[in-house]
């Protein structure tokens, strides 16, 4: 067995490099955080909601007649709440997003759009927590099909990663925003 060894000099060179990333991650420039937000966020949840709705198509027509009561409620919500992320996407791509790399324009207008972006945050955070509230924290039906396990499943994971893409937006993008137009 190999027995790693730490000394002093190991032990600061290691935190000096997690220093460097940590940093790294700081200094990122507000066009790259746009682009990873982009890349990361809006292209993978675009594409798990069009996974989800797929799914959940396929167990109302499977499950209606066990279930109907949970489907219709979760098929509908979900459509809803697919139209205003999707929406939401598209305005901070076409409008926002392109307003704020525009460094003529960063001035207290600009930063009232990115107002509306936290107030639409707010309104999917609401969302979020009515369907975690009306499906017991997605958990699955009982004698539910197995799409409708998947969906629900995946339904989890999207809402987890939405409330994370908030949290950057909120916490880091828009902050580091604002410093620009101070
Ligand atoms: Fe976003
Ligand atoms: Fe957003």
């Amino acid at each position: 067995m190999q027995i790693k060894r730490f000394s002093l000099k190991h032990m600061r060179e290691e935190a000096a490099a997690d220093a460097a990333t940590e940093e790294e991650k700081t200094v990122r420039s507000l066009p790259e955080m746009i682009d990873d937000v982009i890349r990361n966020y809006h292209r993978t949840e675009l594409s798990q909601m069009d996974d989800i709705e797929v799914l959940l198509r396929q167990a109302l027509f499977a499950d209606y007649a066990k279930n109907e009561y949970q489907l219709l409620y979760i098929h509908s919500k979900f459509a809803e709440f697919r139209a205003s992320l999707e929406q939401h996407f598209a305005k901070e791509e076409a409008i926002v997003f392109p307003l704020m790399l525009d460094e003529t324009r960063r001035n207290r207008a600009s930063w009232v759009k990115v107002m509306e972006l936290e107030n639409e945050h707010s309104q999917a955070e609401e969302k979020i927590w009515d369907l975690r509230q009306n499906t017991s924290y997605f958990s699955i039906p009982s004698d539910s099909c197995a799409a409708m396990q998947d969906a629900y499943r995946k339904l989890a994971v999207l809402c987890d990663g939405i409330s994370d893409h908030i949290a950057e937006e909120n916490g880091v993008i828009f902050p580091a925003y604002e410093k620009l137009i101070e």
